[in-house]
């Protein structure tokens, strides 16, 4: 969601912390701020809704002048996004400032305390309640010590959060605790830095450390960290993360836009995913917490997952159910933490996939269903998030930094990652030889290059673009597995075109969407050579005779496609009929990316969306 950053040291805090604001863009967000405290013991702020951009010109002619300070992009929850409502937010002394991510829940009945006590609010949003508690806090109990000021009032808090605090009557020293919003700290040379995730401290260090859920860290301008626990008590060995990455992985690195980049990234990713994982057990999976006995008694595996991750979850089914023979649900994480009856065997894992590992309904459902007994498995992005920290066992899919709010490369990257999980089970529970394990890892060897192939096609995908000019509504229609690649190039067209995207398994199409089909309406059918492509053809047609002008994602040389289609986006063919999903999705990947360019929008920030959801 929305990000904090935070510095003390010897540097001025400016310039770093609208740096950092700029690295956690990626996350989605509609206001940004800074505060920063000079040794004398003045707070400085300014704020703004819209762009960090912004932001920095108005921080340039403002020149806050301190080496401690906190900054903050809001993606608001409560109250609109306005200057007034961003962050940071102060008490009514005006010298503690506060950035929050997160909700809390609790807010209004400490709004109503802290009034009936006297204290006056400035904003709409929840957050300002949280500087109010500090206050009476470090005036009260604590005493004038920042920490034990901001555990007291954090313990009044119900919700999530991710905050940094400073003071006015102790500069130098930067506050920072987390309940269930990600957050990470780390002690370098010229200072102390904290930030919602990695990425922006990618440029000041290669090791940080995660905070856990209640610790309240205190930096201090010689670049020391002292963790406590809710009670107090000093933390000491919290979860160190080495950044394994270069800080130029998250830059453009002459790209226009970071989706172009990540897109263009899914060959490598997939090659680094695959290599080495054929070994003695057929495929090696070392990241399960299960021995080979209990993975071949797993009699039910349940996905856990939201958006693009989800569709990753419908064809890991697809494999999981072919290749292991044991049945799979997939449930939309935030409709799972509601189903009040929801039934588990004694063998049920849990396979939770999710590219942050932040995504705060992925998280809720995976704790239930660890309540449940369940083995959890996480498949993520990120290194030492939450995701990875609460389950029994983690496959990162190594696929980089994901910067572009609509996901691309984690998605092919988490779909091998499940084909490996089914391969592991298919193996550990009799259905598959190791002879036949290795003969499926052989194919999916095969996909970094036909993805290279695919993505050397692009001029196919920007010429089909032009079919959507003046359109507001698409069709994308699949079968089987191509199903849910006709839903997320649904998803991808609509995330970032803004244009209305319906998709359907195609013989469902006559039950009632065929009703939206007039003439030049678009229509995008996945037809690849496989067991069902004469009935997806049959589809085709039941649209081209009511005016659809249709694209197809088809396999190389089909003749009859070819025929019926306005344009083609063609895919070399596959030697499983699994593999087909991981490479087409690239087509369209470009083509909503280049729908999106078409119309002038920003493709890796489009409106009202957060990289990772992490409210419920
Ligand atoms: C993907 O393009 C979306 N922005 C979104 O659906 C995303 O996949 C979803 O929010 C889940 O995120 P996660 O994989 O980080 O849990
Ligand atoms: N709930 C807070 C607000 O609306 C913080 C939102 C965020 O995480 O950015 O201001």
């Amino acid at each position: 969601m929305c990000g904090v950053v935070g510095y003390t040291g010897t540097k001025q805090a400016s310039e770093w912390l609208l740096d950092g604001l700029q690295t956690l863009e990626y996350r989605g967000y509609d206001s940004a701020g800074i505060q920063v405290v000079s040794s004398s013991g003045n707070l400085h702020g300014v704020k703004c809704a819209g762009r960090v951009a912004t932001l920095r010109e108005r921080a340039h002619s403002a020149n806050p002048v301190g080496t401690c300070g906190i900054g903050h992009t809001r993606w608001a929850t409560h109250g609109a996004p306005t200057d007034g409502n961003a962050h940071p937010h102060l008490d009514g002394s005006g010298r503690i400032a506060v950035v929050h991510n997160g909700i809390i829940e609790n807010y209004q009945k400490l709004k109503r305390e802290l009034m009936a006590a006297g204290h006056t609010f400035l904003s709409d949003t929840d957050t300002e309640v949280i500087p109010h508690l500090i206050q009476e806090a470090w005036d009260g109990p604590a005493k004038g010590d920042l920490a034990a000021a901001v555990r007291n009032a954090t313990d009044r808090l119900e919700g999530s959060w991710a905050l940094a605090v400073i003071c006015a009557d102790c500069p130098g020293t930067l506050v920072v605790t987390r309940n269930g919003s990600p957050l990470v700290v780390a002690s370098t040379p010229d200072g102390a830095y904290a930030a919602s995730d990695v990425m922006p401290l990618a440029s000041v260090t290669s090791h940080v450390l995660q905070l856990n859920d209640r610790d309240i860290a205190t930096l201090t301008p010689d670049g020391a960290i002292r963790i406590t626990d809710r009670d107090g008590r000093v933390v000491d060995h919290p979860t160190a993360i080495d950044i394994d990455w270069d800080a130029s992985a998250a830059k453009l690195g002459g790209y226009s836009d970071f989706m172009a980049k990540e897109i263009s990234e899914q060959p490598e990713a997939i090659e680094r995913l695959l290599s080495g994982r054929l070994g003695k057990h057929g495929i090696e999976l070392d990241e399960l917490s299960l021995t080979r006995e209990e993975l071949a008694s797993v009699d039910k595996v349940v996905i856990i997952a939201c958006g693009t991750s989800y569709h990753v979850g419908l064809i890991a089914k697809a494999a999981i159910e072919r290749w292991a023979r044991v049945p799979v649900s997939v449930e939309y994480a935030s409709e799972f933490n509601y189903t009040e009856e929801y039934l588990v065997t004694d063998h049920t894992m849990c396979v939770v996939i999710t590219q942050s590992g932040e995504t705060a309904d992925t998280l809720t459902a995976a704790r239930r269903m660890k309540g449940m007994g369940c083995n959890v498995f996480a498949i993520t992005n990120v290194l030492g998030s939450t995701a990875a920290r609460e389950s029994d066992g983690t496959l990162y899919i190594q696929a980089g930094p994901e910067v572009a709010v609509a996901s691309t490369k984690a998605y092919t990257a988490q779909m091998v990652g499940s084909y490996l999980l089914a391969l592991r089970l298919a193996l550990a529970n009799g259905n598959m030889s190791r002879d036949e394990v290795e003969k499926h890892y052989r194919d999916l060897t095969q996909i970094p290059d036909i993805m290279r192939e695919v993505l050397a096609r692009r001029w196919q995908d920007k010429q089909a673009a032009r079919l959507f000019r003046n359109q507001r509504s698409a069709l994308f229609l699949g079968r089987n597995c191509n199903s849910t690649t006709a839903y997320e190039g649904a998803l991808k067209l609509k995330e970032i075109s803004y244009l209305h995207a319906e998709a359907y398994p195609a013989g469902e199409m006559k039950h009632g969407p065929i009703a939206l089909i007039e003439g030049s309406f678009p229509v995008v059918a996945v037809v690849p050579a496989d067991h069902v492509h004469d009935k997806t053809v049959s589809n085709i047609q039941e649209c081209l005779a009511r005016g659809a002008v249709v694209i197809g994602v088809a396999t190389d040389g089909d003749e009859r496609v070819a025929k019926l289609c306005s344009e083609v986006l063609w895919v070399p063919p596959v030697a499983d009929e699994l593999i087909f999903p991981a490479v087409a999705i690239i087509h369209l990947q470009l083509l909503a990316r280049y729908v999106a360019r078409d119309r002038g929008y920003d493709v890796d920030k489009p409106r009202n969306l957060a990289k990772s959801v992490t409210v419920e």
